[in-house]
């Protein structure tokens, strides 16, 4: 798998500036992110940062799962969800669920298509609230910065429907999130998280707990779980 290497040592893979073709020289290499890296130019819409966070996650979440729909909630352009079928082919598809859809969603899409006609109609976007999404047992879900409680959502949904779930939480909220009561010994977001990943485990999940790198965001915890049969039969 192709690591982010000379894009992110030369430029700061944390800004929020979109990357445009004025960009392109970063990703010249004939590896997957370069390619990735040139698309995400010429659509002209994407901060930066985006980019690395969807790349660095979707790499880890597809060393633990394989295959399945994909549901990226609260998914903004849905980069995540299509570099997810770009690492594995053997997903049918992807569903990207946001409640307010950036309107260069489309743009982002169209180019991705372009450049990998594979994705064609593979990718829908449903702009709905994640709590009315149908869940299934196959689904991998995914939530990159879902805001705050909204984690706690996309947890609570996949463990309803016994999916594979992984998580970059973000804006973590003490009063909208569990924290175990771990708050006195740890960072009100770090007892958060730990009490969520606590959670997983308790609902019958084998969890695996990673970071991205902080370079791209402070907001790096990655959270990945699956029902503990899946997991021992994968
Ligand atoms: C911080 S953005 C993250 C977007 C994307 N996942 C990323 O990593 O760039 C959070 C997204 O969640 C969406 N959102 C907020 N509440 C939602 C809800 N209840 N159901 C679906 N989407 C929601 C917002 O519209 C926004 O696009």
């Amino acid at each position: 798998m192709a690591s982010t290497g000379h894009a992110a040592r030369t430029f700061s893979p944390a800004s929020h500036d979109r990357l445009t073709p004025h960009d392109l020289g970063r990703f010249e290499g004939e590896a997957l992110f370069d390619r990735l890296g040139r698309a995400v130019c010429q659509a002209r819409c994407l901060p930066r940062k985006e980019l690395f966070e969807a790349w660095e996650t979707a790499r880890r979440v597809r060393r633990r799962f394989r295959g399945g729909r994909v549901v990226d909630l609260g998914g903004g352009h849905g980069l995540l969800a299509h570099v997810l079928l770009l690492l594995d082919d053997s997903s049918p598809s992807a569903l990207v669920v946001d409640r307010r859809p950036p309107p260069s969603a489309a743009t982002l899409h169209e180019t991705l298509v372009a450049t990998w006609p594979r994705l064609r109609d593979r990718v829908t976007f449903l702009p709905e609230d994640m709590e009315h999404v149908g869940l299934f047992p196959a689904d991998v879900v995914v939530a990159a910065h879902a805001c705050g409680h909204l984690t706690d959502v996309v947890l609570a949904r996949a463990v309803a429907a016994g999916a594979a779930v992984a998580v970059l939480p973000c804006c973590h909220d003490a009063q909208a999130s569990d924290d175990g009561g771990l708050g006195g010994w740890m960072d009100s977001a770090l007892a958060i998280d730990a009490t969520r990943a606590n959670r997983l485990r308790q609902a019958g999940y084998r969890i695996w707990t990673q970071h991205i790198p902080g370079t791209i965001t402070p907001k790096n915890r990655l959270l990945l779980g699956r029902p503990l049969q899946a997991a021992d039969e994968a």
